[in-house]
């Protein structure tokens, strides 16, 4: 018993501070046990910088690659490979997090706007990596590969599907645009297909991840559209 009560007033103290000080942190006075922790209150502007780091740390690992020539025998096509697989992932994340908020995890949908603007980023990279290695700035071989490749056209036409979310994704661009805001950000389905297809298109005889990610998407945008047609008009 005994030892069990230091233990907790080690605990305490190592989370307020010391066991005789009054508790800097609100959530510690009348807890006698770990599960204080769960109600310490991260302020909300140091919770938005940790995802804003979490979300830079594949762009940090690629520089610290880079800067250290260790992106393999091709770097080109390992950065494009690498920057489209997240801007994947980040579509895939953000369209989880309503289906999460809805099962009472609003991790995710409290910061949506900094995911999008990450996917959105890391997309944006890989279409200025395809620009300098693939048509070299040139708009005339920009046109002709979107004429002759169908996964470069998809690829670009996700690209500009997500262009409108980002511009408007400031508080301002919602109270502006009232509804159409919601309609204009609908635009994540058609981005997120096209997105696969383009997948799809590359994945050549290694269908593995484009069937995965295939079925994950599948299964985000039913729920969205069960989700808009139970909602009541
Ligand atoms: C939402 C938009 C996009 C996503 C999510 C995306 C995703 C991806 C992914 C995951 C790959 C690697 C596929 C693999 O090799 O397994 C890839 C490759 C590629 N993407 Fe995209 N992409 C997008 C937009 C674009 C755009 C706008 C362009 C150019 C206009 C483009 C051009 C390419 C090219 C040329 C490759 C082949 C790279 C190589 O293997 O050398 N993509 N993309």
């Amino acid at each position: 018993m005994a030892t069990r009560s230091r233990w907790q007033a080690f605990t305490r103290a190592w989370i307020c501070g010391s066991s005789t000080e009054p508790p800097r942190i609100s959530a510690c006075g009348d807890a006698t046990n770990l599960s204080v922790l769960t109600k310490v209150k991260v302020p909300s502007w140091c919770a938005t910088i940790a995802v804003i780091t979490l979300c830079l740390l594949p762009l940090a690992q690629l520089a610290f690659q880079l800067a250290f020539e260790d992106l393999g025998p091709d770097p080109a096509k390992l950065l494009m490979q690498s920057t489209g697989e997240w801007g994947l992932r980040g579509l895939a994340i953000v369209l989880l997090a309503a289906p999460l908020a809805q099962r009472g995890w609003r991790g995710l949908f409290r910061y949506r706007r900094v995911l999008g603007l990450s996917l959105f980023f890391y997309v944006s990279l890989h279409f200025l990596l395809f620009a300098q290695v693939y048509v070299d700035w040139s708009g005339a071989l920009l046109v002709e590969e979107l004429k002759e490749r169908p996964y470069v056209l998809v690829g670009f036409s996700a690209w500009l599907a997500l262009l409108p979310l980002t511009l408007t994704s400031t508080d301002r661009s919602r109270r502006a645009l009232g509804r159409r805001w919601r309609q204009l950000h609908r635009l994540i389905y058609p981005a997120t297909v096209l997105a696969w297809l383009h997948l799809f298109w590359l994945a050549r005889s290694d269908l593995g991840e484009a069937l995965v990610y295939g079925l994950a998407f599948a299964a985000l945008l039913l729920w969205r559209f069960r989700r808009a047609q139970l909602r009541p008009r």
